[in-house]
């Protein structure tokens, strides 16, 4: 059984969604990076400080349940709205936050046994992950998917609106200079677009056992 899973890809494409699954088909942890990046970016939207300050002085916990903590307090619902999707987005280009955040994420990975999903996992973070898997799908279902999701948490959702905001993070995320977002050479390419939630993670699970 592959001990480290990498699964990178753009926004939507169900990497959050499959990998949770994974992980408690596994008996692994599953480590959200997106939420971390999220984390930062609504310190920097609440206390008003610049990206280098809140970096230096952050602390980031996820717990089991998926639950996130920022400074001590539970920050799991307020870092899904669409402005801090934007923010999270706009810090992930400073090299000082991506530095920190990239500490962190492989000491949580050193015990093995873990599924980690981001933007740069397969190809900065984890380089020698057992497994990488660059999951993806279209833009129309991926703000369907993102539409539908925010709809369920009563967020307002504007179908157009949301299809802007997922090709601007797209285009933000894979050019960027320091870790875009990008498939690592060695990761297998996944197109969720035709696929439902059960078949993606079916699909992962007998990749991670050969
Ligand atoms: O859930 P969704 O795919 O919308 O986004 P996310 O995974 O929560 O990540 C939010 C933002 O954080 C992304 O748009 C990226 O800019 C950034 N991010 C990153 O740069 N590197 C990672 N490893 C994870 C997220």
């Amino acid at each position: 059984m592959k001990k480290i899973i990498a699964v990178d890809g753009p926004a939507g494409a169900g990497k959050s969604t499959v990998s949770k699954i994974v992980a408690a088909r596994l008996g692994y942890t599953y480590i959200d990076t997106g939420a971390m990046y999220r984390a930062v970016a609504l310190k920097v939207l609440l206390s008003g400080k610049t990206v280098e300050d809140v970096t230096q002085n952050i602390d980031i916990k996820l717990d089991e349940s998926g639950k996130v903590f920022l400074d001590g307090h539970e920050v799991t619902k307020e870092i899904r709205t669409p402005e801090v999707s934007r923010g999270a987005s706009d810090v992930a280009k400073f090299g000082v936050v991506r530095k920190r955040l990239t500490e962190l994420q492989r000491e949580m990975a050193t015990q093995g046994k873990v599924i980690m999903d981001g933007r740069d996992i397969g190809t900065q973070v984890l380089p020698n992950a057992d497994l990488k898997i660059f999951l993806t799908a279209s833009v129309e279902e991926r703000a369907r998917r993102r539409f539908e999701e925010l709809k369920e948490k009563n967020f307002a959702a504007d179908f157009e609106q949301i299809k802007k905001e997922i090709s601007l993070r797209d285009k933000q995320d894979s050019e960027r200079e320091i870790a875009p977002l990008a498939q690592a050479e060695d990761a297998i390419l996944l197109d969720s677009t035709d696929l439902n939630i059960e078949q993606v993670v079916e699909k992962i699970l007998q990749l991670a056992a050969c």
